[in-house]
This record gives C-alpha cells, sequence and structure tokens, in this order.
C-alpha cells in the first residue's frame, strides 16, 4: 500500500481485514513522506513500513524505479494508492497495470485533480462523493471500479464537505479490495463488473439506513 499523509483510508482497510471483512494481508505500507502520519498507523497495526522520499531522486523515474524495487519485493496481487500523492510514470504503471488501485474524492470523470471538495462546491453540484478505479495512464482516468455519492448540503464548506466524503471513502475502499482478493472484479471494454455485472453508485447521503449498509456489504 502506498501513502503520502493522513492514512486514515489506510485504516479502514487495517480495521475491515481485522474484523474479517477485507480477506487481504497488507505486505506493507511505502510512504514518499518520512512524516506521514498514516506510517504509525501501520506500525501500530504490525505491518512493515518504509520510506522512498522523492526528494532524494532527481527525476520520476528514478523514484519510481526505486518504489518498484520496494513494492516488488512482496510480490503483491495488488498494489493499493491510499492517499498517494505523486503522480506515477508509465513504466510504473505498465508494470502493475491491471492490479494498480485508486481512491479518488470526486465521482470520476467529474473533478479530477487535486481541490476537488472545493470545486465541487463552486460548480455547484448537488452530489459529489468518491471513487475507487484502476489505475491508468491517464490521471484519474482509469476504469471505475465502485462510486460513493453523497449529497451536498446547504451551508457546507470543503471542509464539511470532505469529512462526509471521507467517510464514504472508508466504506468502499474496503469492499472494492475485497472484490479484488476474491477475483470477482473483470474489465470488459473499459469498464470494470462484479460478477459479470454492473457495480451500481451507492447513495451513502444517509449511510445509516439498513438499505445501504446491505447494499454496500455484497
Ligand atoms: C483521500 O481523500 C483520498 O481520496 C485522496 O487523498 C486523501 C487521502 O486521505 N487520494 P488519507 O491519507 O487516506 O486519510
Amino acid at each position: 500500500m502506498l501513502i503520502s499523509g493522513r492514512g486514515s483510508n489506510l485504516q479502514a482497510i487495517v480495521d475491515a481485514a481485522r474484523v474479517g471483512e477485507c480477506p487481504i494481508d497488507i505486505a506493507t505500507v511505502i510512504s514518499n513522506r518520512a512524516q506521514a502520519p498514516g506510517l504509525r498507523n501501520a506500525s501500530a497495526a504490525g505491518i512493515d513500513t518504509v520510506v522512498v522520499d522523492h526528494r532524494d531522486f532527481s527525476d520520476r523515474v528514478s523514484f519510481d524505479r526505486a518504489l518498484m524495487k520496494q513494492v516488488d519485493r512482496h510480490e503483491p496481487d495488488l498494489v493499493v494508492l491510499a492517499g498517494f500523492m505523486r503522480i506515477l510514470g508509465d513504466a510504473f504503471i505498465d508494470h502493475y497495470a491491471g492490479r494498480l488501485m485508486n481512491i479518488h474524492p470526486s465521482l470520476l470523470p467529474a473533478f479530477p485533480g487535486l481541490r476537488t471538495h472545493e470545486r465541487a462546491l463552486a460548480a455547484g453540484v448537488p452530489q459529489h462523493g468518491a471513487t475507487v478505479h484502476f489505475v491508468t495512464h491517464e490521471v484519474d482516468g482509469g476504469p471505475i471500479v465502485t462510486q460513493a455519492q453523497v449529497a451536498v448540503l446547504p451551508g457546507d464548506t470543503p471542509q464539511s464537505l470532505e469529512t462526509r466524503v471521507l467517510a464514504a471513502e472508508h466504506r468502499i475502499f474496503p469492499i472494492a479490495i475485497r472484490w479484488f482478493a476474491q477475483g470477482r472484479l473483470r474489465v470488459a471494454n473499459g469498464e470494470v463488473l462484479l460478477d459479470g455485472q454492473r457495480i451500481p453508485i451507492y447513495d451513502l447521503s444517509d449511510s445509516g439506513t439498513q438499505e445501504n449498509l446491505n447494499g454496500l456489504r455484497r
């Protein structure tokens, strides 16, 4: 798992694995920042951590190569980008094609890139949310595994919206990883299918409803 910062998605995945909702072993957590708070979460969960600081490399290719070396030591089935804030180069993406998953805080294809909550508010959209997708060469553009939407409420600030979107991220990311681990995902014509079926967008605007929770725990 690759991180750059806070590590709340990492923690959500660790928690889901611990209670048997995500059948995975997290082999290692790699951060490009030594100060990333998420490294502490990983260590507390007994996961091996490594720092590959991008500032130690003169270009992206050599950074990516060093990162790949650390990842490949573990021969992972899946490489998870959980708040990893560096753009990865073509060689890295090709090397992990079909087994590189990212979470993005918007309903892609809307708002790729940064400051998504602020931009969603400025655009006046009624719904915002989060997307788990496979990574391809197009930044924030690969096949979508699953999405969760939340309603934008009157009076929302970027922070209040972020809080609700982050809660949605924590729900869908472990589930998407579980589906991958169970071998239930297939990409056909750029679309990800679960057990051969299209995956609906989950509405987590009222995330306490049992119906939504049941829908999510498939
Ligand atoms: C999340 O909003 C994620 O979607 C984005 O970066 C943030 C990481 O948060 N890519 P955390 O480090 O998992 O708390």
